[in-house]
């Protein structure tokens, strides 16, 4: 009776508590979805806030660059040159001049001609076109190569293959897309613009995840951080008349595996025009040899060293300037190294200079062969005479090359590297003998003459190189189709 005297008698009060009570839980309430949602509208912004929306294959990196613009800025210092390690870095380095036995090697090859360090991704168009293995086309019969020869080097690439398909696109000549294909490897060739995953923008990976029997859309996050650089990375041929560029991976990764598969299809990628040999020029397997070494088995990925998290206040995000790593130790081997800078230093120093000297004394021999190869010819030995000498010409040369093109393989997979090139020298003095037998079955008693290629410009001279005439049509070609490209291409908005 009190209590019902006690509400009648504060009823109004007490309805007052009851709505300021509700109003109170439900500010509480509303803060606290308040706060679920602005935690995922953090999340979000990078995805939803995006200030231009991206469609199809945009090659232009400047476009997404508004959209993510910290990724942006570390992409745009890969235009950086000035980093120098012990044996790499990003400077440009004409490695002719400084090793010039390769010109020797490659004989009748174009890398004979030009032969360059890679430098940063920023350039891959421009050291594409300006290196003297594409030649002067001013006309589309001029080239001497096929539009393969951009697959790697930007995203105008995949925007092509969509617009006139994949196979038309490899077995059109070079030249043909000079005007299209303008922008450097860029945001579109690693990224899917709905969601910024990874995505596989060239086919042949794909393919050859086929044909191996994996599903590429299967792979881990982790594996993609390996697999975006695995689409250029890598060891590949350029199969048959269509020049439909091919990973050799049906039979396994390693070098004597990918002898087999090109053995077997009958591939040989130029005639040697010293021994005669049907050569392979390995590319740069670095994905390949990257997996058999320590860091790969225990799982890391390339973007572990090469892309390494940088922090803004609180926003962490991936280093796009793909580099060495040996450029940022304190963001790449230091985040899982306890070691000094020093100590971290030598021992990738330790592993480049113990294989190094194994590589130099693989190109000694190797050049021998050659030669040695050439003055049987030149002295008459017949093909049948020279069939073991060839074979072990293009054995040896196969695994050096493999093992030399991947700048980073005494790295990555030490071991394997100099197990190759071990491999390598066993057949490069094997070659030799074979020469000596045959030389010894003519009847010649002359000794092998030692020409002299003690530099770039006598070694290819003795290889019957005219550099003064190739050079001069590239000056021309550079001087007078190049700006036409150029013009051509900004006034389609293919570049910005
Ligand atoms: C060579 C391949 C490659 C290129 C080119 C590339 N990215 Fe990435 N990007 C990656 C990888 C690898 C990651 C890490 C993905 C992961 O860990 O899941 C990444 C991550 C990202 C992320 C997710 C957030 C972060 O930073 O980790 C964004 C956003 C992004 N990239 C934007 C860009 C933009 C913008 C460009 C062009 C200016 C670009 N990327 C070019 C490979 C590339
Ligand atoms: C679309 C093809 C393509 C993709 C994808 C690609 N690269 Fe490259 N990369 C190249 C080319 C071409 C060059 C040489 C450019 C030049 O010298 O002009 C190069 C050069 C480099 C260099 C040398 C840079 C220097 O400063 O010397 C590094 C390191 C590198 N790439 C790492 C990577 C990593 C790691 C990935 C994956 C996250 C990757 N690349 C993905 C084509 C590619
Ligand atoms: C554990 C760290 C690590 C991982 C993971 C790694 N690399 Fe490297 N990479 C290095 C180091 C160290 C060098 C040597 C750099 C130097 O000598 O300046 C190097 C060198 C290179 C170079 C030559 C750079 C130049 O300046 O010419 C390329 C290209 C490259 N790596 C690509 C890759 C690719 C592709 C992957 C994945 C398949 C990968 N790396 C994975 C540490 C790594
Ligand atoms: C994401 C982590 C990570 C990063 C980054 C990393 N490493 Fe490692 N590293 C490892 C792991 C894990 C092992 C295997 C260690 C073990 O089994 O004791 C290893 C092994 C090594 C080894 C021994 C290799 C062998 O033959 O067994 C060396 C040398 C090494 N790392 C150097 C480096 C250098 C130099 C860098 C930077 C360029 C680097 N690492 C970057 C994780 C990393």
């Amino acid at each position: 009776m009190k209590l019902k005297q006690y509400f009648e008698k504060h009823r109004v009060a007490l309805l007052w508590t009851l709505f300021a009570g509700t109003i109170v839980v439900v500010f509480l309430l509303g803060l606290l979805a308040a706060s679920v949602t602005e935690r995922r509208a953090e999340i979000a912004t990078l995805f939803n806030n995006k200030r231009v929306e991206i469609k199809g294959i945009e090659s232009r990196s400047e476009i997404w660059g508004e959209n993510y613009p910290r990724e942006f800025e570390t992409w745009i210092k890969t235009k950086e040159m000035e980093f120098e390690s012990k044996h790499n870095g990003n400077k440009f380095v004409d490695v002719l001049e400084m090793r010039p036995n390769m010109v020797v090697l490659w004989a009748g090859y174009a890398f004979s001609r030009d032969y360059s360090a890679p430098r940063g991704h920023a350039y891959a168009v421009e050291d594409v076109v300006h290196t003297l293995r594409t030649g002067a086309p001013m006309t589309i019969e001029e080239n001497m190569q096929p539009a393969t020869c951009w697959a790697c080097k930007s995203p105008d690439v995949p925007r092509l293959m969509a617009e006139v398909g994949i196979e038309n696109f490899y077995k059109s000549k070079w030249s043909e897309f000079g005007h299209e294909v303008v922008n450097p490897i860029g945001c579109a060739d690693c990224h899917n613009p709905e969601n910024m995953n990874i995505a596989i923008s060239r086919p042949a990976l794909t393919e050859a995840f086929d044909r191996m029997g994996k599903d590429i859309h299967k792979s881990t996050i982790q594996e993609r951080r390996s697999l975006a650089c695995a689409q250029c990375h890598v060891e590949y041929y350029f199969k048959g008349d269509g020049k439909y560029l091919t990973f050799p991976w049906d039979k396994g990764m390693s070098a004597e595996n990918m002898e087999k598969y090109y053995d077997e299809v009958g591939f040989t990628d130029w005639i040697h025009t010293l021994s005669k040999a049907p050569m392979l020029k390995a590319q740069h397997p670095d994905y390949e040899l990257f997996m058999m070494g320590p860091h790969a088995q225990r799982g890391l990925s390339c973007a572990d060293c090469h892309m390494p998290y940088k922090s803004e206040g609180a926003i962490k995000y991936s280093d796009h300037h793909l580099v060495s790593p040996l450029m940022y130790i304190d963001r790449t081997c230091q985040t899982c190294h306890r070691d000094s800078k020093e100590n971290l230093l030598k021992y990738v120093y330790e592993y480049q200079d113990k294989i190094l000297e194994t590589r130099d004394r693989v190109e000694e021999e190797l050049v021998k062969a050659h030669v040695g190869a050439k003055f049987a010819w030149d002295k008459g030995a017949t093909e049948k005479q020279m069939e073991p000498v060839l074979k072990l010409l293009r054995a040896a040369q196969w695994r050096w090359d493999f093992a030399v093109a991947s700048h980073g393989a005494s790295f990555h997979a030490p071991v394997e590297t100099q197990r190759i090139l071990s491999h390598s020298l066993d057949k490069s003095y094997q070659a030799q003998l074979e020469v000596n037998k045959v030389l010894a079955q003519l009847g010649v008693k002359e000794e092998i003459p030692v020409p002299d290629i003690s530099t770039k410009e006598k070694a290819q001279k003795y290889i019957g190189l005219d550099m003064p005439k190739l050079k001069g049509a590239k000056d021309k070609f550079i001087a007078e189709k190049v700006p036409e490209w150029l013009t051509k291409a900004r006034e389609n908005k293919r570049l910005l």
